[in-house]
């Protein structure tokens, strides 16, 4: 029996890759905050539980210490999503709140967790297509998931001569409670079942780089090829639209 974590496995896009993998006969250690989202999952024979916050590293160090399963695969995916909506105030507290989530939370889950992952194993980092055009509002989120993206491919060179396989996963909109809160068009949105589908064949192939759907987040790729100017200008058109 395979045995994977996956953090941020109460909702969204987690919840539904710890159900999946149940399914599939893997052991899945499903971590979050939400206590009674956690219980329901760990009724799941396949499913036991792990209860911290992100922005708890000496917990999460505490946990890393006494953690004893050998793990197949970890898959860092909790996150926030918050916007800046008036630049002119710009918002230090959000900015910090996001980057502690979704940055030093993500880190700190990869130093306890780490040293856990078998030889042969995998690791991967959920970023978000966010980060490959400059989004407006998005300055806390995107610059959150830019950082996951170069920890995932630097991390991934590290990890090679412990045979350790790397990948970044890059959604493009997923209907979660994380874009319920969107008050913008989203075009192209997958279900979870989609994404978490697309996620665990691209985590069985060992892709590098996931990117799911595939159409919306090759536009966004391309789009994030051209010169800086040109990206600024389709930017600010999309804020106008
Ligand atoms: N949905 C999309 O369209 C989309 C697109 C691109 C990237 N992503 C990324 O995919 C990942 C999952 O997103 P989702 O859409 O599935 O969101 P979601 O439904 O809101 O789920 C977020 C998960 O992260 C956990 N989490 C958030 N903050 C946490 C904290 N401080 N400590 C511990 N756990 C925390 C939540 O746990 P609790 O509920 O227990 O607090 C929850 O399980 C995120 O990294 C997100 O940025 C999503």
């Amino acid at each position: 029996m395979k045995t994977v974590l996956i953090t941020g496995a109460t909702s969204g896009i987690g919840q539904q890759m710890a159900l999946d993998y149940a399914k599939d006969g893997w052991k899945v250690i499903a971590c979050g905050r939400n206590q009674q989202k956690l219980a329901e999952l760990s009724s799941n024979d396949n499913i036991d539980s792990s209860q911290f916050d992100l922005t708890d590293a000496e917990r999460i160090a505490e946990i890393g210490r006494d953690h004893s399963q050998a793990l197949d695969l970890v898959i860092l995916n909790a996150g926030t999503c918050e916007y800046i909506d008036d630049v002119m105030a710009f918002d230090t507290d959000l900015f910090r709140r996001v980057i502690n989530s979704n940055v030093i939370g993500t880190a700190d889950c990869a130093g306890a967790f780490i040293p856990h992952i078998k030889t042969g194993g995998q690791l991967a980092f959920v970023g978000s297509s966010a980060s490959f055009l400059p989004f407006n509002r998005a300055e806390a989120y995107g610059a959150s998931k830019a950082a996951i993206a170069y920890l995932a491919q630097s991390i991934a060179v590290d990890l090679a001569p412990h045979n350790i396989d790397v990948s970044l996963v890059s959604p493009g909109f997923v209907t979660t409670p994380l874009t319920d809160k969107n008050d913008f068009e989203m075009p192209m949105k997958i279900s979870v079942k989609q994404a978490s589908e697309e996620i665990r064949r691209g985590l069985s192939k060992r892709k590098k780089h996931i990117k799911t759907p595939r159409l919306f987040t090759s536009i966004l790729g391309l789009l994030g090829q051209l010169p800086h100017s040109i990206q600024h200008w389709i930017a600010l058109r999309m804020v106008k639209s």
